[in-house]
């Protein structure tokens, strides 16, 4: 047990999915796990413990943003010994060739800050993926025939953002799409020698200002879970 998860040490397995929302982990963990079981509701923020193909996995909501995001890994990592965390999230679209829907594999994650803002100091540490993770992402999601794009990612501190140059200066670099935790997730992941990968689905776009229906999220958050676990256990 930590501050801010409420389950035994043996009640996380050693591969996490971590969605943002809570209610996604309910979701994800019903239709993806068997012998799904609830193993942590502080805060609200859940987390389920079952089997995918027989190999325990365990997901555990993130919140939202990089500080809420780091609270859960830094626990997952340091008191549960978590060694393969794969982000599950939605993200907005920053090119004219990623739609709604599409997948998105992080190569790198691009910030402005991150809650280890203080240990780099003057230094701007470069947060990637774990390569093993991305290239079994990869074939898994050409195996599904889902849209996948694999590049660089934005992991912004604001959803409302004030400053609409610097996303034009991201999609001048080919940033392929914005959202608000990998960086951070890749940095600790770095920091103790795990496994990470960002696995996220286009919802919304800022050049186009299209939305994912709600009655679509679903089905195209599904194929991210699938990409995820089946990279997990490649
Ligand atoms: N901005 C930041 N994070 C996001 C977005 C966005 O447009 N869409 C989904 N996550």
């Amino acid at each position: 047990m930590t501050i801010h998860i409420g389950a035994a040490k043996d009640d996380i397995a050693p591969t996490v999915l971590m969605p943002g929302d809570p209610y996604r982990v309910k979701w994800a963990a019903e239709t993806f796990l068997d012998d799904a079981r609830c193993i942590n509701q502080v805060r609200g923020m859940l987390g389920f413990t079952g089997t995918w193909h027989g190999h325990p996995v365990t997901i555990q909501g993130s919140g939202m943003g990089m500080p809420s995001l780091s609270i859960y890994a830094n626990e997952l990592i340091r008191d549960y010994d978590a060694q393969t965390l794969i982000r599950i999230g939605s993200c907005g679209g920053m090119q004219d060739h990623v739609g709604i829907r599409d997948v998105i594999l992080a190569m790198t994650a691009t910030t402005l800050s991150t809650p280890s803002r203080g240990i780099f100091k003057d230094v701007n540490f470069a947060p990637c993926a774990d390569f093993g993770l991305l290239a079994a992402a990869h074939r898994a999601a050409l195996a599904k025939g889902t849209t996948t794009h694999v590049g660089g990612i934005y992991s912004s501190d604001v959803f409302y953002d004030e400053r609409p140059d610097l996303n034009d200066q991201m999609m001048r670099h080919g940033i392929l799409a914005v959202e608000m935790e990998a960086a951070e997730l890749y940095i600790l992941a770095a920091r103790y020698n795990r496994r990470a990968l960002a696995v996220l689905t286009v919802s919304d776009h800022l050049i186009t200002h299209d939305a994912l229906p709600a009655e679509d999220r679903e089905r195209s958050f599904g194929d991210m879970v699938e990409i995820a676990l089946q990279a997990a256990f490649a």
